[in-house]
């Protein structure tokens, strides 16, 4: 397999978009239990390259097979702040791709000049937290009944990642 790690750009959008389905369909991991219409993630992407914002694809032979983004939320107080979001298809996981996209957007993220990423992980999303683990988030505290999936509330865990004061 021909695996690279890519700063996001208009080719990988439609790959993007589709890859962000079928991760968003399986119901157990993010947020989205489908992807946004096309037409707004299309809008979402081009923002973030508009603004050089971090977000990076893992392409394997050609095809999206997953992500990692940090991006910045509102408000001049959280200016140094980004939040983690990373998926990848079913058939990608488990082969260290993960690893690779998380420290390319960490690197990406503390470049920017932010100096800490948090995420949220459904609290039994044991691959995930493990992973995250792995890369030095600690674990800040957890959101209970943050997520409901066809009626069944889930717990998801609040973790972050502080940059270290030589930069790394
Ligand atoms: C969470 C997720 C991104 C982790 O990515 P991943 O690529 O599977 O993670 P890694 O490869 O770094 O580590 C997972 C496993 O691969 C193993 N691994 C690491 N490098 C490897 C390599 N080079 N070759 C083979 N296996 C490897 C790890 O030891 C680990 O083993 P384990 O699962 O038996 O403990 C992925 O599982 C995923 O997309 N899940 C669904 C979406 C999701 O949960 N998103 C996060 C929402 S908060």
């Amino acid at each position: 397999m021909n695996l690279s790690i890519e700063p996001v750009a208009p080719a990988h959008f439609e790959g993007l978009w589709r890859a962000l389905d079928t991760v968003a369909r399986e119901k157990r991991f993010l947020a989205f239990t489908e992807a946004p219409p096309w037409e707004s993630s299309r809008s979402f992407y081009e923002h973030i390259i508009a603004n050089d914002q971090c977000q990076v694809v893992a392409v394997a032979d050609g095809q999206v097979v997953g992500w990692c983004d940090v991006l910045p939320g509102m408000g001049q107080t959280r200016a140094h702040v980004g939040t983690l979001g990373i998926g990848l298809i079913p058939s990608a996981r488990h082969q260290g791709i993960g690893s690779r996209l998380m420290r390319a957007a960490i690197d990406g993220a503390w470049t920017r000049g932010l100096t800490r990423i948090e995420l949220s992980v459904r609290a039994d999303n044991a691959n995930a937290k493990a992973l995250y683990e792995r890369l030095g988030f600690e674990l800040e505290g957890i959101r209970r009944r943050s997520m409901r999936v066809d009626g069944v509330y889930h717990d998801s865990l609040a973790m972050a990642l502080l940059r270290r004061d030589d930069g790394g």
